[in-house]
């Protein structure tokens, strides 16, 4: 089975990439900016070259990761935004939808694009974005939906657990953390936050189910702040020195360069336990097997 990679230069792309790498999968991958080895480079907001790549090569199942996933860069570059997480969309789905073995379409959208904080969203809960980012990945869905019948949209919450992307938050909140600096957190946003290895899991069962429409992929795991996470971590390790400030109330926005609103505490749950029933790893596992290991690699025995 032929497998393409949309955006496999970035966080999730990467991860899912090597993953399937290691499969009996025939995995192509796609980069834009980021000059990687292996990668094809190409811009989808150029739909001439869109449309070249798939003139060229076939593909059975497509896993598109591009887009702009920053809430605070698509509120400052609304173009910059809608080029990434809709136009790529629109010209993928205009080059697919004309030829006659079209691949199964795997889109990662969020969970920002829910807004009601009251209850727990389920995938038949009303959209309503508040923000560039949600507005703009809601948008590619609903294109993805009305137009491009063999596909399927997973919202998701915060993903962790890629430790060797130079974006990796927890990576970088380790090596903050053995400094002896003061590291100021919000601690009033809860996330639920999942390991990009149970997405990997659930995105196996579906290229082998390929089951259509919308699918919530959240754990039920208590919510974090990122101050929380970062308390966590600093449990773990054994020198270290910086001190974590909590930043109490919400941060100001100017200090904290914060643009976009964001929901406090959004929760989502899945209907279609059949796809997305899995044993997700907690927070807590996370750092004390994975980051352990990758840490310690690079940096020795800091961890307890
Ligand atoms: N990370 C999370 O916690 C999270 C949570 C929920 C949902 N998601 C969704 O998951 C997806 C992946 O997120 P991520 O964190 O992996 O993002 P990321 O690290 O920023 O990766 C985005 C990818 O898209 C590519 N790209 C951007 N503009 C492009 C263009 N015009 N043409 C072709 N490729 C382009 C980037 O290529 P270059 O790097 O080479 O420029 C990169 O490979 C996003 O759609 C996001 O909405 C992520």
């Amino acid at each position: 089975m032929r497998l393409l990679i949309l955006g496999a230069s970035g966080y999730v792309g990467s991860y899912l990439f090597k993953a399937f790498q290691k499969t009996e999968l025939n995995v192509t991958g796609t980069t834009h900016s980021s000059p990687v080895q292996d990668l094809i480079k190409i811009d989808f907001k150029n739909i001439t070259d869109v449309i070249n790549l798939f003139d060229t090569t076939e593909f059975d199942v497509i896993i598109n990761t591009i887009g702009h996933p920053s809430p605070d860069y698509c509120e400052s570059y609304p173009d910059e935004a809608y080029g990434g997480n809709f136009t790529s969309i629109f010209n993928l789905i205009s080059a697919l939808k004309n030829k006659s073995n079209k691949p199964f379409l795997i889109n990662l959208s969020t969970i920002y694009v829910y807004k009601d904080e009251s209850q727990t969203n389920n995938e038949s809960s009303l959209p309503c974005p508040i923000n560039t980012y949600g507005y703009t990945k809601l948008l590619a869905e609903l294109f993805i939906s009305r137009y491009y019948e063999k596909s399927i949209s997973i919202r998701l919450p915060m993903i962790l657990g890629n430790p060797e992307h130079p974006n990796d938050f927890l990576m970088t909140l380790c090596k903050q953390l053995q400094k002896d600096e003061d590291l100021e957190l919000d601690n009033s946003e809860l996330r639920y936050p999942i390991d990009i290895n149970d997405l990997y899991k659930v995105i196996m069962k579906i290229i082998t189910t390929q089951p259509k429409g919308i699918l919530n992929l959240a754990n039920n795991s208590n919510g974090l702040t990122r101050y929380q996470m970062g308390v966590i971590i600093k449990e773990n390790m054994r020198n270290s020195r910086g001190t974590l400030k909590d930043t109490g109330t919400y941060p100001d926005p100017q200090k904290w360069l914060r643009v976009a609103l964001r929901p406090r505490d959004l929760k989502m749950i899945s209907c279609r336990k059949d796809i997305a029933d899995i044993s997700f790893r907690t927070f807590r596992q996370m750092i004390e097997i994975k980051y352990r290991y990758y840490f310690e690699r690079s940096y020795g025995q800091t961890f307890k």
